[in-house]
């Protein structure tokens, strides 16, 4: 089958690197030259290294390259069974891509969006047979990722679901489905790890580095939040934080923070403006986290238990299985254990425990409990 990708930007770049490396001819598109030359090059470099590092054969690598055609025409895409759009995060300009590529395929094409933060639903209404189009959300660097979520929308058929699985896990990379709600799985259940980071922050209770520390020195976490967010950006992490905050009706778990707004407003957007959380600039001594046992260790609780919550709440509203979202974690965002593996170990009662005094603390609904954590404990069960 032959895969379309259109958008060569940093996911698009990736998506058809995929594909191409399982066996596909890939038509990769953009409507920008310069950025068609540059995923070119850049897939000509990622492979260079893979000889140099002996992972593939000169042969194999030019066997992949031989098979991405890149141009600025979305006629090439003719004959693609899929084609994955991965341009701008627009409704109005995906509207008009979606319909123009209607126009293109043939009817049995599938028409799969990687939007992180649109609805599949709304991004379908622009076709005339709707049933073909699903979110496939792939994760950055998609090369390396191996999390993709699968989104069917309320117009999709089973026969695009059935044959998105079975393509995903030909191409090795760990699928789950999961409903068409905002934030998907990944940037749902992940928001607690940056929202009650900050919220902790902006209490007074400790640093950013002291934060970061009790996260990866308790939780076993690769990067603490603040180094992660400043990975990211700041202008990227709060544009998420704030989209999933309107799109579940300001909800108050959700409800995005001052303090990454202004390091947003002063851009302060971390790495890649040599400052965020903490300066990037050269010689700069990073701070260092004041390594108090019990103060980490409460920070680390507080902050799980939010994740766990958030886990849970996802499978009450059936987004994904329990399965589903414990993989997710740690396929898409690296996460050391499965949230809803961590909450059988410590005890889901200890969790609820600790959700029920933030909530008595504070008196705010960000702090409920789901009820779904609440009638696990009441009936005495475990996730697993
Ligand atoms: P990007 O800005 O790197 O690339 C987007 C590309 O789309 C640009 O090269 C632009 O020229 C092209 N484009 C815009 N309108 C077009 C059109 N009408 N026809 C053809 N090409 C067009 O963006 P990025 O980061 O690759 O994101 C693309 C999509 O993937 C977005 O929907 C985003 O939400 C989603 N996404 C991004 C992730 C990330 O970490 N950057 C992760 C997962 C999903």
């Amino acid at each position: 089958m032959k895969v379309g990708v259109i958008g060569a930007g940093t996911m698009g770049a990736g998506i058809a690197q995929v594909a191409a490396q399982n066996g596909h001819q890939v038509f990769l598109v953009d409507l920008n030259q310069e950025v068609v030359e540059k995923a070119k090059m850049g897939h000509v470099k990622v492979f260079e290294r893979l000889v140099e590092k002996g992972t593939m054969t000169k042969e194999q690598t030019a066997t992949i390259l031989n098979a991405i055609h890149y141009s600025t025409s979305t006629n090439d895409f003719r004959d693609c069974g899929l084609v994955i759009e991965a341009i701008v995060e627009n409704l109005e300009v995906k509207h008009k891509v979606f319909a123009e590529l209607e126009s293109i395929v043939d009817e049995n094409c599938i028409l799969a969006s990687n939007t992180s933060s649109l609805s599949i639903a709304s991004i379908g209404s622009a076709l005339k047979k709707a049933d073909r189009v699903i979110g496939i959300h792939f994760f950055n660097p998609a090369p390396l990722m191996p999390l993709v979520e699968i989104i069917p929308a309320v117009q999709t058929s089973d026969q695009t679901i059935d044959k998105c699985k079975e393509l995903i896990s030909s191409w090795k990379k760990t699928g789950v489905v999961c409903k068409d709600t905002p934030g998907f799985i990944v940037n749902r259940v992940a928001r607690p790890f940056y929202g009650e980071a900050l919220r902790i922050y902006e209490e007074g209770i400790a640093d950013f580095a002291t934060i970061d520390w009790a996260m990866t020195h308790f939780g076993g976490f690769k990067m603490g939040p603040f180094t992660l967010m400043d990975f990211i950006g700041n202008d990227v992490n709060y544009a998420v934080t704030e989209s999933v905050f309107s799109a579940f009706y300001f909800d108050p778990r959700f409800k995005p923070s001052f303090t990454q707004k202004r390091h947003r407003e002063a851009g302060f957007f971390g790495r890649k403006s040599g400052r965020g959380y903490y300066s990037y600039a050269e010689g700069v001594e990073q701070p260092k986290p004041k390594e108090d046992h019990e103060l980490g260790k409460m920070i680390f609780d507080r902050i799980l238990a939010m994740l766990i919550n958030e886990a849970v709440d996802a499978v009450f509203m059936q987004v994904t299985s329990p399965e589903g979202v414990d993989l997710a974690m740690m396929k898409g965002v690296n996460y050391p254990k499965g949230l809803l593996q961590w909450a059988d170990e410590i005890g889901l009662e200890k969790v609820l425990l600790q959700l029920e005094d933030l909530f008595a603390e504070f008196g705010e609904d960000r702090y409920r409990p789901n009820p779904l954590l609440r009638k696990m404990v009441r009936e005495n069960r475990n996730f697993f």
